[in-house]
């Protein structure tokens, strides 16, 4: 990476992915915080699944409503408006005085992950040079999984005085510093274009590529901008555009329904069947697998403007297929039952491991540079939905799975969704790696099929 030329939008990259270690943190912290809420507040198991929840539902709702604001105010505000909405959610939740308001705040608050988690990636895809898109958008997934352990440690920290509201109210620090940031923040110059403000635009993007020299940028954003109406949602239906949506919201409902936030929200009690039995074993290895989470979206940011994302997403998906399967078979093996815990913390590992090299990333990538500028915030936001409400889904349905299907049949469900996923991203995922968003919007619009698409682009 060529940090001289690129310093300023990697400056603008890093504060604006404090979005996504919120949304890592607000959606990690309920795990811990729950233990303690449901003393304070007595709370029934449904009613434990509604505060656990509420998150997910606000994100449903977030996610909803903001692709057309995204579009209409700019990338820039919204992310100040999610900072604000992440700010007082969190003074809001630390604060309540009852569940209700517990469930509302929290509602709230995914809100704001809702709308950060995909105006976030938007905006830095729309930033950033080409040939290091890749990094820079994946640095949001990295603060994602950054945010989840932080929360983890949060939450071990006030363990043994229980005190949630802490756990909950200290969101309010990043909070602040996305906000104040991104108040400094140039708007997107691609959005501004758009908006028909052409020298804005320019002197945008002189600043951040820090060069007079963008007149071949700017000629590509114009030619993209072949429709300079105001977006329709019936322009979502246009056929061109429909192979990205497909890919988009595939990878969305892939990405969940390959069982991720199992691990992340219900470690602990996965590692509880699997028989590990301590209580501070299992925090040790659900950090642990923290840990391997960030470690190997490092691993994919270093390699995802090299090898591609379709490599990424294909080994990925692999070692995902292969470590499910075989957690399976370790729940299934009564004769292993005393090492049956170790390897079910490996198998863990390995699995939240392939999906940080692959899914993870790769499909908030994608999908900030696989749609025609003109309808990017609203397929994003779709895309976004979908995967928020397939989270919410594989959330309130993985226990009673194991109930019906056994833990065994739970997992290898999961692996066999893994090889549909396969399949997909096989058959229909192009690789967009080092085309400027104007070059893969072009190839969309000569009404290419996805495999001549993933050929063009590979030349
Ligand atoms: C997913 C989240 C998940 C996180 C784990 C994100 O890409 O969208 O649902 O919790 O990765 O690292």
């Amino acid at each position: 990476m060529n940090l001289g030329k690129n310093r300023f939008v990697i400056i603008i990259a890093t504060i604006t992915a404090i979005g996504g270690l919120l949304f890592g943190y607000d959606t990690g912290v309920i795990s811990g915080a729950i233990l303690f809420i449901r003393e304070a507040f007595t709370l029934s198991g449904t009613a434990q699944e509604i505060v656990v929840s509420a998150v997910l539902i606000g994100a449903v709702i977030g996610a909803s409503i903001s692709g057309v604001l995204a579009d209409k105010y700019g990338r820039r505000i919204m992310i100040i408006l999610a900072a604000i909405i992440f700010g007082l959610g969190a003074i809001f939740t630390a604060l309540t005085p009852d569940v209700y308001t517990l469930i509302a705040g929290r509602i709230g608050v995914g809100v704001a992950i809702g709308m950060a988690s995909f105006i976030v990636p938007l905006y830095i895809a729309e930033v950033a040079p080409a040939n290091i898109r890749g990094a820079l958008v994946s640095l949001n997934q990295l603060a994602i999984t950054v945010g989840i352990v932080v929360s983890y440690l949060v939450n071990y920290y006030f363990a043994t005085t229980g005190e949630w509201r802490w756990m909950l109210g200290l969101a309010v620090i990043p909070s602040i510093i996305l906000g104040v940031g991104m108040y400094f923040m140039p708007p997107s110059p691609r959005w501004l274009y758009s908006r028909g403000a052409m020298d804005k635009a320019r002197s945008v993007l002189e600043r951040i590529r820090m060069t007079k020299n963008v007149n071949d940028e700017m000629k590509e954003i114009r030619e993209s901008l072949i429709c300079e109406k105001e977006c329709k949602w019936g322009d979502l239906l246009d056929p061109v555009v429909r192979p990205a949506l497909i890919v988009g919201i595939g990878l969305a409902i892939f990405q969940q329904l390959t069982g991720i936030n199992t691990v992340i929200y219900y470690a602990p009690t996965i590692l509880l069947f699997a028989g590990l039995g301590s209580a501070a074993a299992s925090i040790l290895a659900t950090a642990g697998i923290g840990v391997i989470n960030v470690l190997l979206t490092i691993v994919s940011i270093l390699l995802i403007d090299k090898v591609g994302r379709r490599p990424l997403l294909l080994i990925g998906l692999v070692g995902m297929i292969i470590s499910l399967g075989l957690l399976g078979m370790a729940f299934a093996l009564p004769g292993l039952s005393a090492s049956l815990g170790w390897l079910a913390v490996i198998c863990l590992m390995i699995y939240v491991g392939s999906f940080a090299i692959g899914l993870g990333p790769v499909f908030w990538l994608m999908i900030s540079e696989i749609y025609p500028l003109r309808i990017r915030g609203r397929a994003m936001s779709i895309a976004t939905l979908a995967n928020w409400g397939f989270n919410l889904l594989v959330a309130i349905t993985f226990l009673s799975l194991i109930q019906f299907l056994g833990t065994p049949g739970t997992f290898w469900l999961y692996s066999i969704i893994g090889v549909g996923a396969f399949i997909f991203v096989y058959a229909l995922v192009p690789e967009t790696k080092g085309k400027s968003l104007e070059e893969i919007e072009a190839i969309w619009l000569m009404g290419k099929n996805p495999d001549e698409i993933k050929e063009k682009v590979e030349k």
